[in-house]
């Protein structure tokens, strides 16, 4: 396991492993550093199950700490065999789109149905590490739906905010379930999180929001499978969908570890979607400027990215700039769009956040900023299941009929059966 330390990205500050701490003081965003030469590079590229545990060699654990299969530490991790999503090669939607490689890497099909599992195993992990007893976050549905989850499994209490009638069906279902002490505010997701942050300073709760390094620690290993899913390649591009714009962030750190260890000589280029009703980071791109604008009211189908005042945008922004990529933004119409064609012709069932990968990849195709020779790579982040009454709005209904066979011949017939 290898040496490591949390940084300040703005001033440079350094903290211990064992601070609880989620910003700097000077309000800074913070990094877990490794001492790269201690890190067993080795064990990553060696075969085996993928899974974010895989990965251990780049996770924040002190050496022997940690107790996996054949480890002897004392903190065994709090898991639910995360990680591990396919990376479909998508040739129905490549020839659509006259690409020559494009696959998508479903992180809906997680053990919760989205990607935050992979940021919750080591988040909550390290929570029992640095002995807290209580987490919690707020959200647009997933990320409680994960903590909640993650925290039955650790037998600890779990508090979330979520902004109320803003959440899909599927993710508030799986929160109450699985005994999160949910509470809905008359607000967004961004007061939701100002909120969160504050009590959790105050009550000593830990916080499982993307601001919390260790959690994107996790998030990152979707780079990993990426690379190992393609024998050890980058490819071109990865385009993803952003919300609080943690996971772009954690995906980049991914890439640049594979580089920094020599396993990979390059990163690909990230790219960023937003809906066009929350598109803080888009527009600082766009515009070549060092700071977000916050949005006081976002507004998307796409519930899950519906968030204003992203709190990893200058992470997201070093992100996007250095790795040469690019931010678009996408309407409600392309979105569903998109998750049609994800649905309809791959067999690939998204939430309709994640479908805005898609869509805005097919922008970027349209407008020329994307070649069509580049190998990308579409993350699609959440499960179709977890929004139910999008799709029922986005797709006919059933057609009702007796239960006759005639009239059910008809009606095959009259549908050019
Ligand atoms: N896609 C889905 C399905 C999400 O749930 C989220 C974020 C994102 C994309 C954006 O990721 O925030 O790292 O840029 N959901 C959070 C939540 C905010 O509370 O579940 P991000």
């Amino acid at each position: 396991m290898p040496e490591y330390h949390v940084e300040c990205m703005r001033c440079g500050a350094r903290y211990e492993r064992d601070d609880v701490v989620y910003t700097c003081e000077c309000g800074g965003l913070l990094d877990v550093k490794y001492e790269y030469s201690t890190v067993d590079a080795a064990s990553i590229t060696r075969g085996g199950e993928l899974g974010v545990w895989k990965y251990r060699a780049l996770l924040p654990f002190e050496d022997g700490i940690l107790k996996l299969k054949g480890e002897g530490g004392t903190l065994a991790p709090v898991t639910t065999r995360e990680g591990n999503t396919p990376l479909y090669k998508c040739e129905r939607l490549a020839e659509k789109l006259g690409m020559r490689e494009l696959y998508v890497k479903h992180e809906g099909l997680n053990p919760t149905g989205s990607f935050k599992d992979r940021g919750m195993t080591v988040g909550v992990t390290k929570a029992l590490e640095l002995k807290m007893t209580r987490v919690a976050c707020a959200s647009t549905g997933n990320t409680s739906a994960s903590l909640a989850i993650y925290a039955a499994r650790a037998g600890i209490p779990c508090f979330v905010l979520l902004p109320k009638g803003k959440v899909a069906l599927g993710k508030v279902a799986q929160a109450v379930m699985h005994g999160a002490r949910v509470v809905a505010i008359d607000g967004n997701f961004d007061d939701a999180l100002r909120i969160v942050r504050e009590l959790c300073e105050e009550l000593r709760i830990y916080l499982l929001n993307s601001v919390n390094p260790y959690r994107l620690e996790g998030q990152k290993t979707i780079a990993f499978e990426i690379a190992e899913q393609l024998g050890w390649r980058a490819p071109d591009r990865v385009v993803l969908p952003v919300g609080n714009a943690g996971n772009i962030s954690a995906i980049y750190k991914g890439f640049c570890e594979l580089r920094e260890l020599g396993i990979l000589g390059e990163v690909p280029k990230m790219t960023g979607i937003q809906a066009d009703g929350a598109r803080p980071i888009v527009d600082a791109i766009k515009e070549g400027r060092a700071e977000i604008t916050p949005e006081p009211q976002p507004e998307t189908i796409a519930s899950a990215i519906r968030i204003g005042n992203p709190v990893n945008a200058p992470k997201a922004l070093r992100a996007i700039r250095e790795s040469g990529g690019v931010a678009e933004a996408v309407t409600d119409a392309e979105i569903i769009e998109a998750q049609k064609e994800l649905a309809r012709l791959e067999g690939i069932g998204v939430e309709p956040a994640s479908a805005a990968s898609l869509a805005g990849l097919k922008k970027l195709l349209e407008l020329g900023v994307v070649e069509k020779d580049e190998t990308v790579v579409c993350v699609t982040t959440g499960h179709l299941l977890k929004d139910p009454e999008a799709v029922l709005k986005a797709c006919e209904p059933p057609v009702e009929v007796e239960a006759d066979a005639d009239a059910v011949r008809k009606l095959l017939i009259a549908h050019g059966l």
